[in-house]
């Protein structure tokens, strides 16, 4: 049975961060982050958007009434919960409307999270392939004004559906995953951000890469001349480059060299625009090189690499599908230079801003109109969701 991404759904938030405005605010040479990071923008979420609002406006822009019906199994892979104990799929499965009888959950391992979701979505797919299954991968990364990873903030959430004869790219089943106990990032429960050995987490993401890529193509017989491109989590563009460069060996001609090396650019035009999603950031990147590469063609070999600190890490392949691009955007870049852009004193203010309940656990929000979905307040404790834009 062919299983895989049928739909592919993003969103973020409406603030944007230049770089350049912090490289001057944090008296930083700004081509450490252009050149340095390769990253240009950062989305800025306010209070009013988390997680289930970007979660379930990046599903809303890909489902039908028809999916809604036939979807029974929603994960949402987070390391950004807004609560310990009430799974974040469960309030997206209400706002969207998805038939009652369906499985939610939320699934958590650093930034790897969505990758285990989406072969746990394979294998139930093939339990019952008329079922669909949604797949939501939904962050915002926050490291603190003036800390090494502020740059590499970012806020968004990337949807994919998962069914049998998918229209965009079918699963190969070869993925190689791997697990090692280190500390390179991690933020304990009384934490807001995490804390990250950054230097180490950047040797435990190469390795992981170096040694998983081994034992994969040990496995599948297979090595980069297979492939048409590598997309790699991105928790800043420049970390995945030097992945690609690592895993070029000398042998590969240098025609397969270059396509590898296209197809890397265009995997990282959205990412430099947004930021680091976390769970989100691996699949931005293969939406961004399938939405922007011109040489893609149906029955190309496409690896993942997906790795979480803590740290699993995991690669696998999908080959893509007969007219994949009827179900891709073709203006996303221009819908993300509609964001509003914050001076640097704004994005402080409005990005670590906190909720100030009263005695009675509630809070009004406002300042939501141009969301699509927003946290409109607290109530007792209870976080309150709506609908704020109508469909079109
Ligand atoms: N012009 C051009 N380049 C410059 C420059 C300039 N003026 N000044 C510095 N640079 C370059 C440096 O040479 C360096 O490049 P290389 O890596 O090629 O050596 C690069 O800019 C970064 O500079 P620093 O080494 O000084 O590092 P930094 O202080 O900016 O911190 C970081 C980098 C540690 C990654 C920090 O951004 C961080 O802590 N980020 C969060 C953690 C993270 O993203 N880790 C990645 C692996 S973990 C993971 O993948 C999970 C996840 O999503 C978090």
């Amino acid at each position: 049975m062919i299983i895989g991404i049928d739909k592919i759904g993003f969103a973020t938030s409406n603030y944007v961060l230049k770089l350049k405005d912090l490289a001057q605010a944090r008296q930083t040479d700004p081509d450490k982050l252009s050149k340095g990071l390769l990253l240009k923008e950062l989305s800025i979420a306010p209070v009013t958007e988390d997680i289930i609002t970007l979660g379930a406006s990046a599903a809303e822009s890909i489902l039908s009434q028809e999916d809604k019906d036939q979807i029974d199994m929603v994960i949402v892979a987070t390391e950004s919960a807004i609560d310990q104990s009430k799974a974040a799929s469960v309030f997206i499965h209400g706002l969207l409307g998805i038939q009652p009888f369906a499985r939610s959950f939320e699934i958590k391992e650093a930034c790897y999270g969505a990758t285990a979701a989406l072969d746990y979505a394979r294998l139930h797919l093939e339990k019952r392939p008329d079922s669909k299954v949604l797949v939501i991968a939904s962050d915002i990364a926050k490291y603190g004004i003036g800390t090494p990873g502020e740059p590499t903030q970012g806020a968004g959430s990337i949807a994919m559906l998962v069914t049998a004869n998918p229209r965009i790219l079918t699963f190969n089943d070869d993925n190689v995953a791997q697990t090692r106990d280190v500390m390179d990032f991690w933020r304990p429960n009384y934490s807001s951000t995490p804390f990250v050995n950054g230097l180490y987490s950047t040797q435990q993401y190469l390795d992981c890469l170096k040694t998983s890529w081994t034992e994969y193509q040990k496995r599948s017989g297979l090595s980069l001349k297979d492939f048409a491109a590598v997309n790699f989590h991105l928790p800043y563009p420049k970390l995945a480059l030097k992945g690609l460069k690592q895993i070029m060996d000398k042998s590969l001609e240098p025609a397969k060299r270059e396509e590898l090396t296209q197809n890397f650019n265009q995997s990282i035009i959205y990412s430099q625009k947004v930021g680091n999603i976390y769970t989100g950031s691996l699949y931005l990147g293969l939406l961004s090189l399938l939405e922007n590469s011109p040489q893609l063609k149906a029955g190309d070999r496409i690896a993942l690499f997906s790795y979480g600190s803590g740290a699993v890490s995991e690669i696998f392949s999908m080959n893509l599908v007969e007219n994949f691009r009827q179900e891709l955007k073709t203006n996303r870049l221009e819908e993300l230079d509609q964001r509003e852009s914050l001076s640097v004193a704004d994005y402080e203010r409005i990005f670590f801003e906190e909720i100030q309940l009263d005695e009675t656990g509630s809070a009004s929000l406002a300042g939501y109109d141009q969301q699509n979905f927003a946290l409109t307040g607290v109530n007792q404790h209870q976080r309150q969701y709506s609908k704020v834009k109508k469909e079109a």
